[in-house]
């Protein structure tokens, strides 16, 4: 086994519901205002997802765009990892789910729970198996429905979330592109800040349990607010210091899209100039794992990215988790690799 194979994201892809809920649309559901929910987090409208449609169904699309962009069929896949807090159910994982849509028969599959950090989890986990020569390709997808656990009676939660899908094509690149650093941690004491307080062994779901909205996600928005400006900051730090890349080198921040402020304060401390910032939350919402993987896909596809480019991916959420990674960007696979 090559203990030294540079790792990367070969392709991405994406998918958001039809279904647009426009803060206009939310006035007249709880009292808010278009006026506070753009100043107070930059979000002007979200995509909501069918009642036919679950997380493993907008899963699939993103998949499928990725597959395709690589050139790559799923039954060469090794691995699928599938990053939600909004699995289909309790279980099988969203990733079993998810290998039998695609007829990834050769793919080992499990689900990665780190609410918006996931993906980077999911990203940080598939790199091991690559670098280590146990597989060749890993699929990871960020995907949230979390409008189905969003009580849109609470204007505190309601007006944040959205749903969508995003993928990545894990794989060998050559040398010296690819990931160049991680970081990931977790403080578990500040799991209740951010949580689904039922429908799992702790509280089982019951009538009384649905009666009390103890299914619908809970938050506490101030405590996790200064948490988030916190680890975004020190999560690039990591990664930029790991890398021996200065902040005057990064090309493209792609940073969770949870709150307009939270990223400015990121844009601030590291002096990022607006096109070196990855924004979608204005259209989408807070898509939780899904935010960086569809941030970046359509970055990407409006061709901001090209090849050696610095980028970093960093986000945070509920656990309480956070993340970050340094990319040095190239979709190139390695000589003789056959695709
Ligand atoms: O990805 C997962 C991680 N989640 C996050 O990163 C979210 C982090 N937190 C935030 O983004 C912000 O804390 C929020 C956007 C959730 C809230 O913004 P805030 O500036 O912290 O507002 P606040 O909670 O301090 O509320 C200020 C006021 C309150 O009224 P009073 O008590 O001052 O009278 C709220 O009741 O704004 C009120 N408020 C609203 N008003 C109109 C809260 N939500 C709304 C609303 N429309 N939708």
């Amino acid at each position: 086994m090559n203990a030294k194979r540079s790792v990367g994201i070969l392709a991405t892809g994406s998918y958001t519901p039809d279904r647009v809920l426009t803060n206009f649309d939310l006035e007249k559901m709880v009292d808010t205002s278009d006026e506070w929910i753009v100043s107070r987090t930059g979000i002007r409208e979200r995509r909501i997802s069918s009642s036919e449609q679950a997380s493993s169904d907008l899963a699939f699309e993103a998949a499928k765009r990725a597959l395709e962009k690589a050139n790559i069929s799923a039954e060469q896949l090794d691995m699928i990892i599938v990053a939600t807090v909004t699995p289909d159910m309790m279980f099988p994982s969203t990733a079993c789910i998810l290998q039998e849509k695609l007829g990834a028969k050769r793919a080992a599959a499990l689900d990665v729970s780190a609410a918006c950090t996931g993906f980077l989890y999911g990203i940080t986990t598939a790199t091991q198996f690559i670098t280590t020569g146990m597989y060749k390709y890993v699929l990871v997808v960020g995907v949230e429905t979390l409008s189905k656990i969003t009580n849109y009676k609470d204007r505190n939660t309601c007006v944040l979330f959205g749903d969508g899908a995003g993928a990545a094509l894990i794989g060998e690149v050559n040398e010296g592109f690819g990931f160049q650093s991680f970081e990931l941690g977790a403080d578990g004491s500040g799991g209740p800040l951010l949580c689904q307080p039922a429908g799992g062994s702790r509280i089982p779901a019951s009538s009384e349990s649905v009666e009390n909205n103890l299914h619908y996600l809970s938050m506490a928005g101030g405590e996790v607010f200064k948490f988030a400006v916190r680890v975004m900051n020190s999560a690039t730090e990591a990664v930029l210091t790991k890398a021996g890349i200065t902040k005057e080198e990064i090309d493209l921040l792609v940073p969770h899209q949870a709150n307009k402020r939270i990223i400015d304060a990121a844009v601030q401390r590291f002096g990022l100039s607006e096109e070196k910032v990855a924004i979608n939350l204005d259209r989408y919402g807070n898509m939780s794992s899904a935010s960086i993987p569809v941030a970046l896909d359509e970055a990407v596809q409006a061709g901001r990215v090209k090849e050696g480019d610095h980028i970093v991916l960093v986000g945070f959420g509920g656990g309480l988790t956070w993340g970050a990674s340094l990319l040095k960007w190239s979709t190139t696979p390695v000589e003789g690799s056959e695709q």
